[in-house]
């Protein structure tokens, strides 16, 4: 842990500005890749934390359509949404862009350009799908049919809802246009492919034989049974009027396929903060000392583990990801959550009815995190977690220690001359936390690692319980001290520890405590130097509150109603 040494470049996947933030992104993909990026940040390491809203594709004409307002109109909306919760919810990315800023149709049109120039892609002229009232190509979710695989009905041209299988519009069965409900007619068109079954050696090897111990098995899992089934080409290009038009002579009317240029969006945001910030974005993507760490949900996991690294290959000097941590999905009261159904948590609805608890959300959703398999959501749970897990060890840890620190000393920490053998062992304990919990993070167990953190604050309480201050007060001071010493260095390591988890929590505590002049992990070796032990802590703010049965029960009904279950 010294120095600057390895450098990260974190993505988290790009949401879809065509509707609000739900608890389900935030678990699964943004919560994560935030706990990551801050911890790599505090034992020094250099991160670029890239993100942004993705702003082109079917789905997103669609829904304007849906609401009868133009897509830019739509992005507009929701990119201020998206952008507004995860930064009340602390989400520390070093740069949030939109696909649809200028910087990125160039990036992405440099990019196509260069690999159509290398001749690595090839063109063909296939019959497609049109609309014939609509007078348009009917790409993607512009259409429905019955899925080829599992036979449900209303299957999207992409994908199958029902089956999870990703589809090729020319694979449904009985497809019918989205926009006039028409049988549609097929016509010739023009389209750029990328030949993925020329890869499948390289994904072969890289994959499951470099990386099969290291990467996560659902995900390595995902990647086998893809290559199982044969990689066939796909189309980079689309027929419609939304997207980054290719200028190809003779082209007019054509785009960049939205799942070919949205990863390179990842590229495009980190060279606009580059350029704000006077970085080389190069180091960030060229360097083969860079670790590229993509956080997806597990629906996306074939674009991050195959599509986008050959693309990368494709284009030579660029890196491959490092890892590729895919969380499964998290369901809410035992259902898929469902933004045309309305079941769903809503990150702004949240904060209107918990203000100030975004910690708490975070924490729920970090301990019961879909890491190896689907996981539950429920509101019972969360309020349990709350007050036997967050109130009743982490906050009333801090607060015994504080108030009683406050009432034998004034509020002025304690700082025996010696402590005796147990007392530190409780210590060399507590300074073996950092590395345990960096341990998890760098695995990326999210789950393990903040369990770790309560267990910390557990120890603490039982240590209080165990050693009973309150009794020595009279027969022996000195013993006194140095109990509430130790609970006070316990308290220090809970806050420093915390700040990747519990943000909003560590920097009260921080500011509390005048602990502001720790930075970094490392800091907490010189613990000692850096205590104030001459100025008063200030009486305690309360750090979490107990949620009562109505507020749950509150959110339940609430819930019901909106998707009229
Ligand atoms: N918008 C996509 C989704 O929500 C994710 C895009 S990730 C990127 O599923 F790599 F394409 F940027
Ligand atoms: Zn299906």
């Amino acid at each position: 842990m010294s120095g600057k040494n390895k450098r990260f470049t974190v993505t988290a996947a790009l949401p879809y500005a065509n509707g609000p933030i739900h608890i389900g992104h935030l678990a699964g993909v943004y919560i994560p890749a935030d706990i990551f990026s801050r911890y790599q940040r505090l034992i020094n390491n250099d991160v670029a934390f890239i993100c942004g809203s993705d702003e082109h594709g079917v789905a997103i004409s669609l829904q304007a359509r849906k609401e009868s307002i133009t897509p830019k109109e739509l992005i507009d909306r929701y990119d201020k949404l998206i952008r507004d919760s995860f930064e009340k919810f602390g989400i520390s990315f070093d740069n949030y862009s939109r696909t649809s800023r200028e910087i990125h149709h160039k990036n992405s049109i440099e990019l196509f350009n260069e690999l159509n120039e290398k001749d690595l892609f090839s063109s063909k002229t296939t019959k497609q799908y049109y609309d014939t009232e609509a007078e348009q190509f009917l790409a993607d979710r512009y259409i429905i049919g019955t899925c080829p695989i599992c036979d449900a009905e209303n299957a999207y041209g992409d994908q199958c809802e029902n089956c999870g299988s990703t589809l090729s519009t020319d694979e449904l069965k009985n497809p019918k246009s989205t926009i006039s409900n028409s049988k549609p007619i097929l016509k010739d068109t023009k389209h750029w492919y990328i030949n993925l079954n020329e890869f499948e050696d390289f994904i072969k090897d890289w994959i499951t034989k470099e990386h099969k111990d290291d990467w996560k098995p659902n995900v390595t899992g995902q990647v086998k049974s893809w290559l199982d089934n044969g990689l066939k080409s796909r189309a980079v290009t689309r027929d419609l009027d939304w997207g980054i038009p290719i200028n190809v002579e003779g082209e007019e009317g054509k785009v960049l396929y939205v799942w070919f240029e949205a990863p390179i969006g990842y590229i495009s945001s980190t060279k606009e903060w580059a350029e704000k910030n006077k970085k080389d974005w190069s180091k960030y993507w060229k360097d083969e000392n860079t670790k590229l760490v993509h956080f997806i949900g597990k629906d996306n996991i074939v674009f991050h583990c195959i599509i986008f690294p050959i693309i990368l290959k494709m284009l030579g000097d660029y890196i491959l990801p490092f890892n590729v941590p895919a969380n499964e999905f998290l369901n809410l009261e035992g259902r898929k959550i469902s933004t045309s159904r309305n079941w769903a948590v809503w990150l702004h609805e949240y904060l209107e009815d918990f203000p100030n608890m975004q910690d708490v959300l975070r924490y729920v959703l970090t301990v019961n995190a879909p890491e190896t398999k689907d996981n539950d959501f429920t509101w019972k749970e969360f309020q349990m977690r709350n007050n036997s897990e967050l109130v009743a060890i982490y906050g009333n840890f801090v607060n015994r220690v504080l108030t009683l620190i406050i009432k034998y000393y004034n509020g002025i920490v304690p700082n025996p001359d010696s402590l005796d053998n147990s007392n530190k062992k409780i210590i060399e304990q507590a300074k073996g936390f950092p590395k345990s919990i960096g341990k998890s993070l760098d695995e990326f167990k999210f789950r393990e690692a903040i369990k770790s953190l309560v267990n910390l604050a557990r120890i603490g309480n039982k240590y209080l319980a165990d050693s009973e201050p309150w009794k020595l007060q009279k027969s022996n001071p000195e013993k006194v001290k140095e109990i509430l010493y130790v609970g006070y260095i316990i308290i220090c390591y809970l806050t420093i520890l915390s700040e990747p988890f519990l943000p909003n929590t560590a920097k009260k505590l921080k500011s509390q405590l005048n602990l502001e002049e720790i930075k970094n992990w490392n800091d907490l070796d010189s613990l000692n130097t850096k205590i104030d032990f001459s100025s008063n802590i200030e009486s305690k703010e309360v750090l979490f509150r107990k949620i009562e049965d109505d507020e749950i029960i509150r959110q339940i009904e609430k819930l019901k109603k909106m998707s009229n279950q």
